[in-house]
């Protein structure tokens, strides 16, 4: 595959679209309006400019990765891609609108995938032109530096398809895990409920924010608590998922911590925002309880 489009140029399309690049494939980055997928290529400059400033990569080829990236505002120029990778906002209707849009011009053999996080493969293909050609493809949060990709084929995509997403993947420097199509796929379905977890066990006065990720850092050794992590992945995201995982289960032990309800509410998504269970916007991020 040489010519990829990312839909969604948030944290994790412009992850995905970095890395990429960084491998050699053209990248076409779209969002919601132009400008976004513009500002997401300052972001990825900026992101390529510390890797050569930490002398992780030379000058030359953080040029031609970033040139490899071009910002586009609407689905026709998708009509080249071999691959058509969905990461917009964890939301069903936004993304079957997407599909229903660069499904009339994916090309007759490509694949269109989506990084969803949660939301059920099988049932989404129903909204592309071909489900043999679409596949879960979910990356991991910061994308250029997380090893793994989890390849989720539904009921009725090919083997062909998850043998062509499998070594897309792979020629990303990653590794694979292939998983059924099931709620939360693997990794999400333990990770979500814990970081809805330590949002019942803040909102219940067990111990402070700080508190629980030093418990969690220092006793699992994790890199980050969990409502660091929550903070990183995306409140509103987190939520979403909670929320996906509830109504695809129908099991009550996947109900939302009110207190992580309360803060998507306030919109303190976490650092997108500024603002969720810290204050990112001095030196050093601050507890906001
Ligand atoms: N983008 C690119 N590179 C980044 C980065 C980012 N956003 N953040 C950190 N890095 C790089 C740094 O440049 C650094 O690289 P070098 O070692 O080559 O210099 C390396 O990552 C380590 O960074 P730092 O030293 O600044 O910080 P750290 O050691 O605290 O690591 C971290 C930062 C990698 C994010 C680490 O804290 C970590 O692994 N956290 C957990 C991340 C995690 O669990 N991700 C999965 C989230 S769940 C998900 O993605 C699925 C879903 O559907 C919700
Ligand atoms: P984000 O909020 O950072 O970015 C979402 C982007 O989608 C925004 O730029 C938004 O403008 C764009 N968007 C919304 N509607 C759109 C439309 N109709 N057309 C094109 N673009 C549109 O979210 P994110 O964290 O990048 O998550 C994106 C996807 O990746 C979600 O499905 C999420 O579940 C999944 N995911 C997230 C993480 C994570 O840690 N945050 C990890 C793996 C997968």
């Amino acid at each position: 595959m040489q010519r990829i489009a990312v839909i969604g140029a948030g944290q994790m399309g412009s992850g995905i679209a970095q890395t990429i690049a960084q491998h050699g494939m053209d990248v076409l980055l779209s969002d919601r309006d132009i400008s976004i997928s513009e500002k997401a290529k300052t972001g990825i400059e900026q992101a390529l400019g510390r890797l050569v400033g930490k002398g992780k990569i030379e000058i030359a080829d953080a040029e031609a990765a970033l040139a490899r990236i071009t910002p586009i505002a609407d689905y026709a120029p998708m009509a080249d891609a071999h691959l058509i990778i969905e990461a917009a906002t964890e939301n069903e209707a936004i993304k079957q609108a997407i599909f229903g849009e660069a499904g009339k011009v994916l090309a007759g053999d490509a694949i269109m995938a989506s990084n969803t996080s949660s939301i059920p493969i099988t049932r989404m293909a129903n909204f592309t032109p071909d489900p043999a050609r679409f596949i879960g493809l979910h990356f991991f949060n910061p994308v250029p530096v997380m090893g793994l990709i989890e390849i989720i084929p539904g009921l009725a995509t090919s083997a062909d398809t998850t043998a062509r997403t499998r070594s897309f993947a792979e020629s990303l420097g990653k590794q694979v895990v292939e998983v059924q199509d099931e709620p939360g796929f693997v990794v999400n379905r333990i990770l979500i409920p814990m970081l809805n977890e330590a949002a019942f066990v803040l909102g219940q006065g067990t111990a402070s924010i700080e508190d629980i990720d030093k418990g969690c850092r220092i006793g699992l050794n994790h890199p980050m608590g969990p409502l660091a992590l929550a903070d990183f992945v995306g409140l509103d995201t987190v939520l979403d998922i909670v929320r996906i995982l509830q109504a695809t289960t129908g099991d009550a032990k996947y109900r939302p911590a009110p207190l992580l309800v309360k803060y998507v509410e306030a919109g303190w998504l976490g650092r997108k925002t500024g603002r969720g269970f810290y204050d990112y916007t001095g030196e050093e991020p601050v507890p906001t309880r």
